[in-house]
């Protein structure tokens, strides 16, 4: 995880947030590679659930949203985690149920007494600990005024459900999906981007007639760990874990996580719950409003059940360096290289003019300007050509063309493969077409072999 977050640090893709005032600990900002990564990861995702079926449409809600929202969904009461103190010397808190987790992992009892994993103090007695953030509407803070960040998505998504069946012209099974910023004031943020207190979340609730639950549970669980093995993350480091009764969100009849083997261990990366019609009913009684689906060819009136594919698009960035980055030999000198999916990486190609003289600037600038509208290219002409090509390396760009002293004889150039790092000479003519096709042809992780 250390060498991730220096190459993160190092290259300009995340930053812990607010360095020069000490930093506010596990919050992180976005530099311009991690930007052009997590919008990506995004755009793939929206690509699987809009572009790729005809069964989904999207929205994107406030965060924030009426009190009462948080009422009906259970939130208020029940999105809590157990927070013990240490009584002892360093005062720290922990969540009970990671600590018993990790008691566990070690082949320990985990319903023994816990003692503070730092040093060694008393603990004290768990305490149900509410993590929506609570804030204000209006100038001033009084009785009526408070409202929360959102928690997750997806309450805004069943808030809306009426409004949707209004215009989607949608029948169940069919679903609605949205990205966007949620906040936990998490007890135990850490590990990198893995846990943080504000994420970006990417869940769509899929909403279908009750009978069918268990079908389309099964079906978004395959087609979830599909979308990540597609995109290049290696099978082996991803499984289907099931919740055990006393995991369950309050909202769940079933839940299960697709797991990543992250640094730190096996760990969530996606759940898909089945959230049966939970929010749906609980909406209709705080609202008022009916939240329901009426069939007209069947006659049928019934409140659909709703399965939950919800990822977590700072998690996935996270799996996708983690599973794509490697250091290797070559030559006698070592490379960092980030193997992504093309369609991931941040920067399709690199422009590189060999040298800074006899015309070659100016030459690789035309060529840059032509690819630049077809695909995310960069330009750059500081320092050797193998400190260059070491650092599209390292931020995981795909193909690197060189213009060099035979460009300006017969209009050639070298296209250099990251993976394989073969170079061929190829035709300035038609370069763009050669990326494109390259882009969008079937793509195989180097690292399966
Ligand atoms: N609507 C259901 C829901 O929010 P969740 O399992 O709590 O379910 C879904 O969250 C996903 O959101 C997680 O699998 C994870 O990828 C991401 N996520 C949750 N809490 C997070 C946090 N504190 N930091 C980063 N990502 C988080």
């Amino acid at each position: 995880m250390e060498e991730i977050v220096a190459l993160c640090k190092r290259r300009g893709f995340v930053f812990p947030s607010s360095e020069i005032y000490g930093g506010l600990g596990s919050t992180y900002d976005y530099g311009h590679y991690g930007v052009l990564l997590k919008n990506n990861v995004k755009a793939e995702w929206w690509k699987a659930m809009l572009q790729e079926r005809d069964d989904i449409v999207a929205v994107d809600s406030a965060i924030l949203q009426h009190p009462r929202v948080w009422e009906a969904s259970g939130h208020l009461e029940g999105f809590t985690d157990p927070l013990v103190q240490c009584l002892g010397k360093c005062k720290k808190r922990w969540r009970e149920d990671h600590l018993r987790e990790a008691v566990e992992a070690e082949g320990g009892d985990p319903n023994a007494e816990l003692r503070c994993p730092e040093c060694g103090g008393e603990l004290s007695e768990p305490r149900q600990f509410n993590l929506m953030f609570e804030t204000h509407v209006g100038p001033v803070a009084e009785e009526g005024s408070t409202v929360y960040l959102r928690p997750e998505t997806a309450q805004g998504i069943f808030i809306n459900f009426k409004n949707v069946l209004g215009f989607a012209r949608k029948k169940p099974p069919f679903g609605i999906a949205q990205v966007g910023k949620s906040f936990r004031n998490e007890i135990t943020p850490g590990n990198f981007i893995f846990r943080t207190r504000e994420f970006e979340q990417m869940e769509m609730e899929y909403f279908v007639p009750p009978a069918e639950a268990q079908k389309w549970h099964q079906h978004w669980m395959a087609e979830r760990e599909r979308w990540y093995t597609e995109l290049g993350i290696r099978p082996d480091h991803l499984r289907v874990r099931a919740h055990g009764e006393d995991e369950l969100s309050h909202y769940s009849s079933a839940t299960s996580d697709i797991e990543y083997l992250f640094p730190i261990g096996w760990s969530e990366l996606e759940g898909i719950a089945d959230r049966g019609d939970f929010d749906l009913t609980q909406h209709a009684k705080f609202s008022g409003e009916k939240l329901e689906y009426f069939d007209q060819q069947t006659k049928e009136r019934y409140v659909p059940h709703v399965i939950e594919p919800a990822a977590g698009a700072d998690r996935a960035t996270l799996a996708f360096l983690v599973d794509s980055y490697e250091v290797e030999e070559v030559e006698g000198r070592q490379r960092t290289v980030l193997r992504l999916h093309p369609r991931l990486a941040p920067v399709k190609v690199a422009v590189l003019p060999l040298v800074s003289k006899d015309g070659l600037p100016e030459k690789a600038r035309e060529i840059f300007g032509d690819l630049r509208r077809r695909l995310p290219t960069e330009f750059d002409e500081g320092g050797s050509i193998g400190k260059r090509y070491r650092r599209q390396d390292e931020i995981g760009t795909p193909w690197g063309i060189t213009v060099d002293h035979q460009t300006m004889e017969d209009d050639s150039v070298t296209l250099r493969d990251r993976d394989s790092l073969e170079q061929v000479r190829v035709p300035i003519e038609g370069l763009g077409d050669e990326l494109v096709g390259r882009l969008e042809a079937p793509w195989r992780s180097p690292k399966l072999g």
